[in-house]
């Protein structure tokens, strides 16, 4: 008897929760990647007062222009010229993702996904019906990918390639050149390009490199207001494209998805660009010290090795006990009262890796890391 949709269940709870559900309260916690600041007090002002000014109603489907047109502003150092046309609100990142799967991809088709993975890419590409085709995204290389690798996977059923820097889980950004060479070898291959930049205004010293501004007309990027402005718990993002015949069908798309985003928070983060344009800086300087703290610390300890990344919020660190898988390693370190998540969680290239979200205090951290470094040292004494 047919119960549930094939799409259901060819798609597995996201294993990346195994580690959280396990763990009790008084765990010092690397494991969520999610701000550990409010919004900005203006925003959560703004949004009452919103409310309170009966915006409490649907809106147009693509958002509302003003924030809409704010928003393509904001792209104006990468794109001149966009405006509300070029900009579709969203209800997050994540419905962001599931739109550009849908808006661009039919069932037979594949699309290049990088590998370790946020979770969420694989499953988006099954749920459409697409095939998930995974490129290597390795430590040797600093997380970058290879254009060989890329050019082994493309066939003529990849209609997209999703690039994520920085990239969730490995801290991986691009330099200018690498951005050119992956540019290239879509454009030649003639693929959409979906480009995660929700950590973009979360970068170390150089600016964002993005894929907006190259003059492709077939980028599609996805950003959120989750990261930005720590605003996980509102689910509010969108998807922003010179290309406005792409833009179209987004839009269709995100009325059948949600018909609109949230009226009275649309204004909230309208108030926060205008008014509190300098809270991602001064939440990704803090993300930065504790970036250095962490790398330094995980780097002093035995069978560790810790790029710097230079942005986002994670380390990937690759940890090397004899006998023990990524996710043994992330027991035993739960067992001493630190959660961490496992890097195999986030694909099979990520075993032998451990993924720290730096979320917490600066002396959060170093008592989190006090207590890996006398784990890893047990461990290591057993093997
Ligand atoms: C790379 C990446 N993309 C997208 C998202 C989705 O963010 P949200 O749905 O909160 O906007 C996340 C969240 O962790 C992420 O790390």
């Amino acid at each position: 008897m047919r119960t549930f949709s094939d799409r259901s269940m060819a798609i597995q709870p996201t294993g990346v929760r195994k580690m959280f559900d396990l763990a009790g309260d008084d765990v010092i916690s690397f494991g969520l990647g999610e701000p550990d600041f409010q919004p900005p007090e203006v925003a959560i002002e703004a949004f009452y007062q919103a409310m309170k000014d009966g915006r409490n109603k649907y809106t147009t489907t693509a958002g509302l222009p003003a924030l809409r047109r704010k928003i393509a502003d904001s792209w104006s150092a990468f794109q001149e010229g966009m405006d509300e046309h070029n900009v579709c609100m969203t209800m997050s990142g994540t419905n962001a993702l599931l739109n550009l799967f849908m808006t661009l991809v039919n069932p037979g088709d594949n699309v290049l996904l990088p590998e370790p993975y946020f979770p969420l890419y694989g499953p988006d590409a099954t749920l459409v019906g697409g095939e998930a085709k995974y490129y290597p995204c390795l430590f040797e290389n600093e997380f970058i990918p290879n254009v060989e690798d890329l050019e082994g996977l493309v066939d003529e059923n990849t209609v997209a390639i999703l690039y994520n820097f920085p990239s969730n889980p490995t801290g991986g950004t691009l330099d200018k050149q690498q951005r050119d060479d992956l540019l290239a070898f879509a454009q030649k291959h003639d693929l959409w390009i979906i480009s995660d930049e929700v950590y973009d205004r979360i970068v170390f010293g150089d600016e964002h490199v993005s894929f907006m501004g190259t003059g492709y007309d077939k980028v599609l990027i996805v950003n959120s207001f989750s990261k930005t402005f720590a605003m996980t718990g509102w689910r509010i993002g969108y998807i922003v494209s010179t290309n406005v015949e792409a833009m179209k069908q987004v839009i269709k798309i995100q009325y059948y998805i949600s018909a609109c985003s949230n009226d009275a928070m649309q204004y909230a983060v309208l108030e926060a660009m205008e008014k509190a344009n300098d809270y991602p800086d001064m939440m990704a300087r803090e993300f930065q010290s504790r970036c250095d703290l962490i790398v330094d610390r995980l780097n002093a300890m035995p069978g560790v090795e810790c790029h710097r990344p230079k942005g986002s919020i994670y380390v990937f660190p690759k940890v090397t006990v004899a006998g023990l898988t990524s996710e043994d390693l992330a027991l035993e370190l739960l067992k001493d009262g630190v959660l961490c998540s496992p890097g195999s969680a986030f694909g099979p290239s990520g075993e032998g890796h451990l993924r720290f979200a730096y979320t917490i205090s600066q002396a959060d951290i170093s008592r989190g890391m006090d207590k890996v470094e006398s784990t890893l040292k047990r461990l290591m004494q057993a093997a």
